[in-house]
């Protein structure tokens, strides 16, 4: 067995990553993974609004900088995650009902985070889940205050902030077809069209054991918009109980992930929504499904780590 991201790279593409922050990777064994098998690292928590600017104009960047110490002194690339979301936002924000201060807040909040780490993050992503579960607008305080246009104004302050890196539409349940990705897509051609500086679309792809199957296509059509795509959040889950035969299928299903993205030419990367079964958000968010990554809750790789690494090879 091989390492995942050297094999990737291979590939001609950009990296296999991660999320992390320092509650993971100061374990041993998930930092030796991290620096083994992954070149990329997302911040799964500490660059959120509510870590960065807990209230208006105080930031802090403790968990954060230590997560880029980390990637940097280890060469790693880093996600960085996210601008603009209406969840993990601090009720000093959602609770604003002017116009004019929602977007000084905006801008301050975007200039001060991506101007600290200028140079250092390889993408943004700059808006997550900005649509619903049925595809429409969601009712964030963004977007009541300030309609579609919130979008523009958030990617063209973070491109001002760092004119190198590349921003990124990031969301869920693009992975089949529907109105979701429809409507995604029509977006980001408004995007494109008034002249927005985006360069990615993320497709988190939180996934559900054996429903993988419509993974490629619907990349496919994101990269029809020109655009870089990337598996951003990537976990399978299995309904419990946990059977030796699920975790075959699991394997079956990483592989035809893995192979998604190498089957479409704009995809750069896959990052991983964690390493270790054991520190997985499935855990608390769905207590009837379990083990969703490549190592198991003791760091064994599993079998699906096995699919995963036969598509880069
Ligand atoms: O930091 C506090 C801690 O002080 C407190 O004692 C503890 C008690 O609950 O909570 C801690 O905060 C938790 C935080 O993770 C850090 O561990 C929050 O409760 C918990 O809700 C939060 O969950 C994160 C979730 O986003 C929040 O929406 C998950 O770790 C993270 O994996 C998950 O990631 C999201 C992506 O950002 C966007 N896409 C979906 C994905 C999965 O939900």
């Amino acid at each position: 067995l091989g390492l995942l991201d050297t094999k990737m790279k291979a590939k001609g593409r950009k990296y296999i990553g991660s999320a992390a922050d320092p509650n993971t990777f100061n374990e041993s064994t998930c930092k030796t993974i991290l620096t083994s098998d992954f070149g990329c690292v997302t911040p799964e928590n500490s660059m959120k609004w509510d870590a960065t600017e807990p209230s208006k104009g105080s930031f802090n960047f403790g968990n954060a900088d230590v997560l880029v110490n980390f990637a940097t002194s280890n060469g790693r690339l880093i996600r960085g995650h996210t601008l603009v979301w209406h969840s993990q936002l601090p009720s000093w924000v959602s609770s604003i009902t002017d116009k004019n201060t929602l977007t000084s807040v905006i801008q301050n909040h975007i200039n001060t985070v991506v101007g600290r780490y200028k140079g250092k993050i390889y993408a943004w992503d700059v808006v997550n889940e900005v649509l619903d579960d049925s595809g429409n607008f969601r009712n964030s305080v963004f977007y009541k205050l300030l309609g579609e246009q919130f979008i523009d104004l958030a990617f063209k302050t973070a491109r001002a902030a760092d004119p190198n890196v590349k921003l990124y539409i990031n969301d869920y349940n693009l992975d089949g077809p529907g109105t979701k990705i429809d409507n995604l897509i029509a977006l980001v051609k408004r995007l494109q069209s008034r002249g927005v500086p985006i360069d990615g679309i993320g497709s988190q792809s939180h996934l559900i054991l054996g429903q993988v199957g419509g993974v490629q296509t619907q990349l496919q059509r994101l990269a029809a918009t020109g655009l870089d795509v990337a598996i951003t959040e990537l976990d399978i889950r299995i309904p419990k109980d946990v059977t030796s035969a699920k975790l075959s299928q699991q394997q079956s299903d990483y592989n035809t992930v893995f192979k998604a993205c190498l089957n479409v030419p704009k995809c750069v990367g896959i990052t991983m929504w964690g390493v270790s079964d054991k520190n997985s958000w499935v855990d608390s968010t769905f207590p009837s499904y379990d083990a969703p990554l490549l190592w198991d809750d003791y760091y064994n790789r599993k079998s699906a780590y096995t699919g995963a690494d036969a598509a880069l090879s």
